[in-house]
């Protein structure tokens, strides 16, 4: 097939420009817009880092109170979007209700089809960033069986979907700063991360001209799997699993090393960190910070800790260079918040919308930007005569 070179899952293959993140993955730098992740972390908000990542500077004053009063503005469904929730089953998986949910926003705002139109463009931005925390708790409401709570226009981001999710109308509810801190850095820490999956999969979609909400609801079904925002729900199953077996953390990464039915560390390895991921750094102290502040232990912590130690001196690990990902520490995290098991990808969707939004704008806006169209290697017969039914 000529020119064509096979690269099995794209590891060697550039498939778009990018000024957005910079990723060194044997250096373990990660930066957005040549801001570094720990600085953002540390001293940025979620919502000036979705600025920064969309309009490639950091807003100032009167842009971040303009962005926030515009989003603040669009927070609300459509009280017929409310009726998609009627007809899921109440133990529907959250990430499944959240991209249905955006795919169906095509259908409420049609003046969103065309991804040329400029105003429009931003419109279905502002429109993305706003309505995907009320989306996400809607999600957590129908499962638990619990009224819809609507958003207000006096509290932040965080604050909103924090109580959109956790409020309920009998009694007052009392934001924690350590928990609205500890989300809001969360959300900054998974905000963007170069041409991962469902990264890939919402520039893919959208090279054919789709519109946003069709490409960014395939960019959250693309998330939802093990081996990307998954992960995070899976390490946390998979802790349960061992401690319900004993904690013998020992025979479970003896299991993995045997590949014994398939069975992985989740939460470990990266295709492209292979000294260590920057975003575990924080996330490890944090999820001992956010603990500790809210007085609660976790014997799950306890085995993750071992987990790592124990993989972490283990050649299996060592030469596959192995190290805990994003993902490992995250759930105890989202646990001790109150997330069910089931909430931790949509919580990681909620984070990674900025960076599906720029990219996509990224690539809408690249002059002679073509339609995503991969090649392949042929490995069937090359011809045949066909032969009628009663013959063959
Ligand atoms: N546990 C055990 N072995 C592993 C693991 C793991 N977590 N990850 C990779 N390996 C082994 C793999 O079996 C292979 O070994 P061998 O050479 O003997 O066949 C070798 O390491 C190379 O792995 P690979 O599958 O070729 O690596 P990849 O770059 O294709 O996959 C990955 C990257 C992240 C999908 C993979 O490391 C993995 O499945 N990790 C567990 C799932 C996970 O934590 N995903 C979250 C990723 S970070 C956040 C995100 O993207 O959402």
């Amino acid at each position: 097939t000529g020119l064509v070179t096979l690269d099995s899952g794209y590891g060697n293959t550039a498939a778009y420009k990018s000024a957005i993140t910079y990723l060194d993955g044997e250096g373990g730098v990660l930066r957005y817009r040549g801001y570094p992740i720990e600085q953002l972390a540390e001293r940025g908000t979620f919502l000036e880092t979705a600025y920064l990542l969309i309009h490639g500077e950091l807003p100032t004053v009167d842009q971040q109170a303009s962005f926030k009063d515009e989003i603040t503005r669009h927070t609300l469904l459509h009280e017929d979007v409310k009726r998609f929730y009627d007809g899921f089953p109440r133990d529907a998986h959250p990430m499944a209700m959240l991209s249905s949910v955006v795919s169906a926003l095509s259908t409420f705002y049609q003046d969103s089809h065309n991804p040329f139109d400029e105003e429009q463009r931003h419109l279905s931005t502002i429109r993305l960033l706003a309505k995907l925390p009320t989306i996400a708790a809607y999600a957590y409401k129908k499962a638990i069986g619990h009224p819809v709570v609507y958003p207000r226009n006096d509290l932040g981001y965080v604050e909103n979907f924090l109580r959109m999710t956790f409020s309920v109308p009998a009694a007052e509810y009392e934001l924690d700063p350590v928990v609205v801190n500890a989300l809001d850095k969360l959300l900054i820490l998974h905000a963007d991360h170069e041409q991962n999956c469902s990264t890939s999969t919402v520039r893919l979609v959208g090279s054919s001209q789709a519109n946003m909400f069709a490409s960014i609801s395939a960019g959250i079904n693309a998330l939802w799997g093990p081996l990307h925002g998954g992960a995070n729900q899976s390490v946390l199953e998979m802790l349960q699993g061992i401690q319900a077996s004993g904690s013998d953390v020992a025979t479970f990464i003896r299991k993995v090393k045997d590949k014994e039915d398939g069975v992985k560390l989740m939460g470990f390895g990266h295709r492209v960190y292979k000294n260590f991921d920057p975003r575990a750094k924080i996330i490890k102290a944090a999820a001992h910070d956010v603990l500790s502040a809210l007085g609660k232990s976790d014997e799950l912590l306890d085995i993750a800790l071992r987990l790592e130690e124990h993989a972490l001196s283990d050649d299996y690990f060592v030469e596959r260079k192995l190290y805990p990902n994003v993902d490992f520490y995250t759930g105890l995290i989202y646990r001790a918040m109150g997330f069910p098991t089931s909430m931790f990808t949509v919580l990681f969707a909620l984070g990674r919308l900025p960076g599906w939004i720029a990219q996509w704008h990224e690539m809408i806006k690249e002059p002679g930007s073509r339609i995503g169209r991969p090649r392949q290697i042929y490995t069937g017969v090359v011809e045949r005569e066909y032969v009628p039914i009663e013959s063959r």
